[in-house]
């Protein structure tokens, strides 16, 4: 029973990307964060902080990322001369880690196939760069969430900060479905910096490495959408 409750939950989790503006209880988003430090850890370091916005500070922030993709969009076209004339300040890569770095051959593959998913569920032509645009944009957005969280890992720590953080976030987001709250991680924060740091005191030392948008999935179709799921690539045995 204990097991076909758990395969249900998480294969109820996928990543929302519509969410109704209702606010989370602030009871129901302690409870998730109380399930989340259950997580396990390298030696128990818990190498790992978040900061958590809502309300006002959560619409500074959208703001200043909206203005960052704004700005940053003649880089992500790689427009001639972009680069050289850097984009307006607010616009420029200030994250921690590069997230517009290409993709390992082998893995190549699997993103574009979500990215082609997505966007022809979307009915989004692959030569409509404004409809693409437009959707990139509703990230900046937190695609309405009324919750965001910002997870930053230790960088002495790296790589198992990372993964420790992996592990936490996952069992916050399945905490999160367990009671309705949905969810979608946002790598794309990972990308600028500044908008965080005029909000919170994150110590120098703790790397910003994901976003997370919390909230109440919103009947929009793009929430209909399913990305695959095969089975884990086991290596083969030798013997
Ligand atoms: C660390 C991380 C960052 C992600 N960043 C984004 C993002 O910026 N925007 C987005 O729409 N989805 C993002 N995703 C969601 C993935 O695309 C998604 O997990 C994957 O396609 C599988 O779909 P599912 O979550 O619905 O099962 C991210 C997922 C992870 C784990």
């Amino acid at each position: 029973m204990l097991a076909d409750d758990f395969a249900d939950l998480v294969r109820a989790r996928r990543s929302v990307r519509s969410f109704r503006p209702d606010p989370i209880g602030e009871d129901v988003l302690a409870a998730i964060f109380d399930d989340a430090r259950h997580a396990p850890s390298w030696s128990n370091t818990r190498g790992y902080c978040v900061a958590v916005a809502t309300g006002e500070q959560l619409d500074r922030l959208r703001a200043a990322y909206l203005a960052a993709f704004d700005a940053s969009l003649d880089l992500q076209h790689r427009r001639p001369g972009a680069l050289l004339k850097a984009v307006l300040p607010s616009g420029r890569p200030d994250g921690d880690f590069k997230t517009w770095g290409k993709y390992p051959e082998d893995l190549r593959p699997r993103s574009v196939k979500v990215g082609v998913g997505l966007y022809k569920h979307l009915g989004i032509a692959r030569g409509d760069r404004e409809a693409r645009d437009a959707q990139a944009r509703k990230n900046c957005e937190f695609f309405g969430a009324p919750t965001v969280l910002w997870l930053f890992v230790h960088e002495e720590l790296l790589p198992f900060s990372a993964q420790d953080g992996g592990l936490m976030l996952q069992t916050l987001m399945l905490a999160a479905q367990a009671r309705g709250v949905a969810s979608c991680p946002l790598g794309v924060l990972t990308t600028w910096r500044h908008p965080i740091d005029a909000e919170f005191e994150v110590p120098a030392h703790y790397k910003l490495i994901t976003g997370l948008a919390l909230g109440y999935a919103s009947d929009d179709s793009v929430n209909d959408f399913r990305a695959e799921h095969p089975p884990l690539v086991r290596v083969p045995s030798r013997r």
